[in-house]
């Protein structure tokens, strides 16, 4: 990948990456695109799929993660990608060195998941210096990581541009995620509550009647019997800092629905 990689740097050929795990589904879809529109007619669009085992905190979520290899390779080829990259492994056994961002990484995501930020960020370096991409692109509904990945770019000016590309809702609002497909029917109805919880934050702001919200929409998430709410939080989109809510901050939580954890966000 690599020296095909430098052969099309030499020829001056954009190289555009959508890094995933695969399970690909329309949101993957979007952001295939917007790569494609990143790459030029010219250009190489390259989407990566690995299941990267270190950003997994729970061996058994790793296990159950979904690898639809034949179907994500039709949906590539029915996208216009140039390259599918899909390495079996990308560490050697003995590899001893990581990417560690104390900043962004902290909170949320970073706390709940334990070592989680540590694995996205070096993967996606050991991508980039792969894939060598111009430009690669991440999904908005997965904020913090948007962020994170930001950071890390700049702060180790990895060549690649950072494009954030916004997410990709169902008809009733539930976030594309490769993870919906654990939800059984009712679940499925339930998970709902996720966008319904943002919404409510939303039109609340514009009210101004702030006092208990957090409470009220962990209450209301948790009023579908098989959501339990892990997080519900207000932060300054620029620093990642909690913050109270007001119109323009952003609120990102994440529940269980059933066993299977879902993540969201929306800016108030
Ligand atoms: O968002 C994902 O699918 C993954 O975290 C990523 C960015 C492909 C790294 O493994």
């Amino acid at each position: 990948m690599q020296r095909q990689a430098q052969r099309w740097q030499r020829d001056g050929v954009r190289i555009v990456l959508v890094p995933t795990m695969g399970a690909l589904h329309a949101g993957h879809a979007s952001l295939i695109r917007r790569a494609r529109k990143a790459a030029g007619k010219n250009g190489i669009v390259v989407v990566s799929i690995y299941v990267n085992p270190t950003q997994f905190n729970d061996a058994k979520d790793l296990r159950a993660y979904p690898r639809p290899m034949a179907a994500d390779k039709k949906l590539c080829r029915a996208e216009g990608v140039d390259v599918v990259f899909a390495p079996k492994s990308l560490y050697e056994k003995d590899a001893s060195t990581v990417i560690d961002e104390t900043a962004v990484s902290l909170g949320m995501e970073g706390e709940s998941r334990s070592g989680h930020f540590q694995g996205v960020a070096t993967v996606v370096v050991k991508l980039c210096n792969l894939v060598q991409p111009t430009a690669a692109i991440f999904g908005e509904k997965d904020w913090q990581q948007a962020a994170l990945i930001r950071r890390v770019a700049r702060d180790l000016n990895l060549p690649a541009r950072i494009i954030v590309a916004p997410t990709m809702r169902e008809a009733d609002g539930l976030a594309c995620s490769s993870r919906n497909v654990h939800l059984n029917k009712s679940e499925r109805q339930q998970a709902t509550a996720l966008w319904q919880a943002i919404a409510t934050a939303r039109a609340t702001v514009r009210k101004g009647a702030l006092r208990g919200l957090k409470r009220r929409l962990i209450l209301s998430i948790e009023n579908q019997p098989a959501a339990q709410v892990d997080y519900v939080e207000f932060f300054d989109e620029q620093t990642m800092q909690p913050v109270n809510p007001k119109k323009g901050t952003r609120m990102a939580l994440a529940v269980y629905v059933g066993k299977t954890r879902l993540i969201d966000n929306g800016r108030l």
